[in-house]
């Protein structure tokens, strides 16, 4: 699973899961907490007291505690973290090594939307929303993402404009960015692109080594005052502004979609054109 992926609905389509788990993940209890429930007789299946072991579909099923059903279906959350260094981006890791994941609430599950290197900081949103993890990462919606990196020198006002205009990697020339120089060996980066370790190999490109590197802004999302390590819940205000950010059409990608975006442009001005109208509707 990659964290543009986020896995799917946590519970649809699963089928029948241990009705300790579907507790959990409801947000009911912990699961050892569920487990205590169940032995104390308070949940029910379809109206039939269960025991531990038991299994229950959250698909098809009713699920109550003292009486009072469940609500199955994950509410959604939207948490901001402040990654330290040394942490991976993942869900979970082989190697047993803490991940981004370890450090935010165990329910109900969320994944990492995008990717920060094991050694960057800085802001990284987690989520079980997967239609916003899908739209945050797909670049097409070119959602910017802002970086401070402490670099090895003092950046030419040459060098800024290549990070601006495009810098050759082996996988292609970078998009536009906007780049400064706060303060010297200091540089503020802003991307709409994903790539792999992108930052570290523009400025590596251009001479500037990375020594340090923080993510400061998601599209709209910033924090000054999230200590590292930290997380939080979005405000409902931000994560408006981000839904907001991420809807419309994603801008075609391909030469083909940018001919058929084209085309259909010129059909939709034709068509304008034919009732008098200017191409914006105004
Ligand atoms: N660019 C990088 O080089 N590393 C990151 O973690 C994110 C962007």
């Amino acid at each position: 699973m990659t964290p543009e992926d986020p896995g799917g609905e946590p519970h649809q389509d699963e089928g029948p899961q241990r009705v300790q788990k579907v507790l959990a993940r409801a947000g009911v209890a912990s699961r050892r907490v569920a487990e205590n429930l169940i032995e104390a007789g308070r949940v029910k299946v379809d109206g039939k007291v269960v025991v531990l072991g038991n299994r229950v579909d959250p698909a098809t099923q009713l699920l109550e505690l003292d009486g009072a059903p469940i609500a199955l279906a994950p509410g959604l959350v939207h948490y901001l973290l402040n990654k330290p260094t040394g942490v991976i981006s993942t869900a979970s890791d082989t190697h047993g090594r803490r991940t981004v994941v370890d450090l935010v609430p165990d329910e109900p599950r969320v994944f990492p939307v995008g990717r920060l290197d094991g050694e960057t900081e800085g802001l990284l949103l987690l989520t079980n929303n997967g239609e916003l993890t899908h739209r945050l990462t797909h670049p097409s919606y070119g959602v910017e993402k802002e970086y401070l990196a402490e670099v090895a020198g003092t950046v030419s006002s040459g060098n800024l404009r290549r990070l601006r205009e495009g810098v050759e990697l082996d996988d292609g020339i970078t998009s536009p960015a906007k780049a400064s120089q706060p303060s010297p060996g200091m540089v503020r980066l802003t991307i709409h692109e994903g790539r792999n370790r992108q930052v570290r190999r523009m400025l590596d490109a251009v001479g500037h080594p990375v020594r340090r590197l923080v993510r400061t802004r998601i599209g709209p999302i910033s924090d000054r005052n999230l200590a590292p390590g930290g997380w939080r819940h979005l405000s409902d205000d931000e994560l408006r502004r981000l839904e907001r950010a991420v809807s419309g059409n994603p801008a075609p990608q391909t030469r083909a979609e940018r001919r058929a975006a084209a085309a259909e442009a010129g059909q939709a001005e034709a068509g304008q054109a034919e009732a008098g109208q200017a191409p914006d509707g105004q």
